[in-house]
């Protein structure tokens, strides 16, 4: 018994991790184990033998259990120290610095304007910036030989040789989406639908992709003062100005019957722009009443339904807003321009925190 205890004490003090000691365990005192086998014989000895063995015995096996736990809590507690001691946390670090990227002004107005119109109940909708001449052009009633084709100085794409349908163009604009979102909706509809679009066109005020939101409400009894009230709400809260003033005046779209360019009153002094006081007027968007025709290509009954739609250009009202003076500049991805006229990033535009802060 000597020899057993001797054995196992010293295999249980040299043993090196957690699954090691648990072979020992089951080795000595398992259902088969070295010290199990030998109480079983307990049952062959004399009453007399057993009195001393029996006593002796149990003792063994509660030393070694008790030598087994005090080893697992041991080796256990090593591990641990070994975690600590790896995955340890410098607490004296310093504080991450401000992140070097910023959110670009038109990522920024983005944001901005969808909360807007998200608080007015209009959803975002979306369609493909290569578009079918179907969607750009003819479903909103501007015809193959309609002037705005030559004048929306239109991207073609490529068609195959000997393939003779009509090309796809770059979106000129966001007005199909109205299409594919009347087609997907039906009536009644309240939608904005940002996005970029392309045009061949490049000076300080023109770049030949930029950014347009488009408007669309349809619905049983909407008019122009509807389109009016959205607009001027609009703009009052995205330009963060009371007295923000608009000036519709009358204009032709194929699209819109009647239809309406809107101007903000503002002035230039010094070469800074104000929103909202002045003689000076800007052109900000293009609005008026869905054509009939509009509504029938989308598959919405004109007799049943009207509704009011706008394109607002979002590169411009950044401009005006941040008085930014120069478009290219916007896609010129110059760090020291991004830094001076980006956002921070934590900064998310919401009505409730102020819009740009
Ligand atoms: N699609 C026009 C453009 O790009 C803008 C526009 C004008 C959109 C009138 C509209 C609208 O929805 O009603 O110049």
């Amino acid at each position: 018994m000597d020899d057993l205890r001797e054995k196992y004490l010293t295999l249980i003090k040299d043993v090196a991790d957690e699954a090691a000691l648990e072979e020992l365990r089951v080795q000595a005192v398992g259902k088969k184990g070295e010290i199990s086998l030998k109480m079983r014989e307990l049952g062959k000895m004399t009453p007399e033998e057993r009195q001393v063995a029996g006593p002796a015995l149990n003792a063994l096996k509660d030393e070694v259990n008790s030598a087994l736990n005090a080893r697992k809590a041991s080796l256990a507690d090593a591990a641990l120290e070994e975690r600590l001691a790896s995955e340890w946390l410098d607490v004296t670090l310093p504080g991450r610095r401000r992140p070097a990227g910023t959110i670009h002004p038109i990522s920024q107005v983005w944001e901005e304007l969808t909360a807007i119109f998200a608080s007015l109940g209009f959803s975002v909708a979306e369609g493909p910036q290569i578009e079918s001449d179907w969607y750009n052009f003819d479903a909103l009633n501007i015809p193959g030989h309609h002037p705005a084709r030559a004048e929306m100085d239109t991207f073609y794409m490529h068609r195959e040789d000997g393939d003779n349908r009509p090309p796809h163009v770059l979106r000129t604009h966001t007005s199909p989406v109205q299409i594919r979102s009347m087609e997907a909706q039906g009536a009644p509809i309240r939608i904005i639908a940002p996005g970029r679009v392309y045009r061949s066109d490049y000076d300080q005020t023109h770049t030949p992709m930029f950014h347009q939101v488009e408007g669309l409400a349809i619905d049983k009894d909407i008019s122009m003062a509807h389109l009016k009230w959205t607009l001027e709400e609009f703009c009052r809260t995205f330009f963060e100005v009371d007295g923000v003033e608009l000036r519709f005046r009358a204009s032709h779209f194929p699209f819109t019957e009647p239809s309406a360019e809107v101007d903000i009153r503002c002035s230039w002094q010094g070469g800074t722009l104000k929103i909202g006081e002045g003689d000076d007027w800007l052109e900000i968007l293009g609005s008026g009443m869905v054509h009939p025709k509009v509504l029938q290509n989308g598959g919405i009954d004109p007799k049943e339904w009207q509704g009011f739609a706008f394109g607002v250009g979002i590169d411009r009202i950044a401009m005006l807003k941040y008085g930014i003076p120069d478009l290219r500049a916007f896609f010129d991805s110059d760090l020291r321009w991004l830094r001076h006229y980006g956002f921070a990033a934590l900064d998310q535009p919401d009505l409730a925190g102020g819009l740009s802060r």
